[in-house]
């Protein structure tokens, strides 16, 4: 019994590790879009924001994604207007995620979001390519295997209790 509990410990802590290595590489800020589509930059703070709140998004050269400003979409660079969008039900949750649309090869780059009020500053990189074929593939099995992984973690993690 308590060897089985052992294996059943190396294999949880031996899943742990993967899991720990696999999070990273997704949570790394590079965001994949594709020509034509739309991508969601993520801007998010911890805890709810006092309204009105204020946000500033930039891009690699320093234009105007866009201002939010009390609340409001304020400022947007003539490059980004009619494609940039936010959520102003959600910005007092502290969301101030955009969504970028019609993605041009030209909007890759790095993206910066910061909410002045409370020092938050969000990092990302866009990585805009051609709509994928079989690269396709990859990327969705490789979801599947986390939600494999997590699987007998959660039946070991409740056996073990
Ligand atoms: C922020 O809002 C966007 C748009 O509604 C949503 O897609 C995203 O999941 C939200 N993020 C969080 C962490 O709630
Ligand atoms: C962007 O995507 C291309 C094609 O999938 C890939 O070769 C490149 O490494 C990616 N760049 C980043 C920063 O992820």
């Amino acid at each position: 019994m308590s060897s089985c509990q052992h294996s059943a410990l190396c294999i949880l802590v031996v899943l742990m590790c993967l899991l720990c290595t696999l999070c990273p590489a997704s949570s790394q800020s590079v965001k994949t879009g594709f020509i034509r589509d739309e991508v969601l930059l993520p801007c998010v703070y911890s805890e709810k924001l006092s309204e009105p709140v204020t946000a500033f998004w930039r891009d690699k050269d320093d234009k105007v994604v866009l201002d939010i400003i009390n609340s409001r979409e304020d400022k947007i660079d003539a490059k980004f207007t009619g494609r940039v969008l936010s959520f102003p039900d959600y910005y007092k949750n502290g969301n101030l995620s955009i969504l970028i649309k019609d993605l041009r090869a030209d909007d890759a780059g790095l993206y910066e979001c910061y909410i002045p009020k409370v020092d938050y500053q969000a990092k990302m990189t866009l990585n805009v390519t051609e709509k994928p074929t079989s690269h396709g593939a990859t990327v969705t099995s490789s979801s599947h295997h986390l939600v494999l992984l997590s699987a007998p973690l959660f039946v070991l993690f409740c056996s073990l209790k």
